[in-house]
């Protein structure tokens, strides 16, 4: 299988074709999509990892061997299941943490910018290479990458399409923290069991009310999060976690 799944509260999903890369063919985006719906879901998994099986890629892009020879038609549907792929994962209930642990190549990126936080290696690599090979990034990366690092750098990424350092990607705001390659695994699992610990419920709102704020105007955006704080306050969770506060307890949230 091209896609491993190490299934707990943390559940950690790995891109594994390390022979090409970890690149992403129509079988691993397949795979993928089930892997996000399924996960998605269940209500056990509380946190994703994502990253990238062998030594050096996270996922070096879409698999070009398998783009080459598509017809504007299959490209149209190539690029539909990578943005099945990524739409899942981004609403899906539970946070997705991407460990980039290599290559985030085209593809790759698009698959970190869908991720809720982005962690990275300092051997990481990020870009949108797509321009050299004659095509548009087709899986997200020219709406997302916008979204989140801004339309300066968005536009040197996608319409150079060289190659930043994770220290770049640091400074730009792609992700939140870069550490030595060996420490990355550990660091993105202490981040997913603290993230773990918290109300699933309200972590869904939260995933919710965040997304919501790119694609709507303020005071849409305060109407749909002032729903779902009130939402809040019919829950289980909310009256845990204002109880153990007061009680100076650590909080144990059910999703309720
Ligand atoms: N699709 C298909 N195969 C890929 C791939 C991709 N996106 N990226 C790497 N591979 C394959 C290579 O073809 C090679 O296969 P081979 O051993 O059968 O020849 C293998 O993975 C190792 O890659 P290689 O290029 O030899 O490694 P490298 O360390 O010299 O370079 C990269 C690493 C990531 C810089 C380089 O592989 C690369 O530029 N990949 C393509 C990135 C890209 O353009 N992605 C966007 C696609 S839309």
């Amino acid at each position: 299988m091209s896609v491993n799944v190490e299934r707990g509260a943390v559940t950690v999903v790995t891109v594994d074709r390390p022979e090409a890369l970890n690149a992403l063919d129509a079988e691993t985006n397949g795979a993928l999509l089930a892997t996000a719906r399924e996960l998605s879901a269940a209500e056990d998994v509380r946190v994703v990892v994502l990253t990238g099986g062998g030594d050096t890629s996270f996922v070096a892009g879409a698999d070009i061997a398998a783009m080459k020879d598509l017809t504007a038609e299959e490209a149209r549907r190539w690029s539909e299941l990578g943005q099945s792929v990524m739409s899942a994962i981004e609403a899906a209930p539970q946070p997705w943490i991407a460990a980039v642990n290599g290559y985030a190549l085209g593809g790759g990126c698009e698959l970190a910018l869908a991720c809720d936080l982005r962690l990275a290696a300092e051997t990481a690599k990020f870009g949108q290479p797509e321009i050299g090979l004659g095509i548009t990034p087709g899986y997200g990366g020219t709406q997302r990458l916008a979204r989140v690092v801004g339309q300066t750098w968005a536009n040197y990424l996608v319409l150079t399409g060289r190659h930043i350092r994770a220290d770049e990607a640091f400074r730009i705001g792609l992700v939140t923290a870069v550490y030595p390659k060996g420490e990355l695994r550990t660091q993105a699992l202490k981040l997913a069991a603290d993230l773990a610990a918290k109300s699933p419920l309200a972590m869904r709102y939260c995933k919710r009310a965040l997304h919501a704020s790119l694609d709507v105007d303020v005071e849409t955006g305060q109407r749909i999060e002032r729903d779902l704080f009130a939402l809040c306050f019919a829950s289980a969770d909310q009256k845990e976690g204002m109880a153990a506060f007061l009680e100076k307890r650590t909080p144990e949230f059910t999703g309720r």
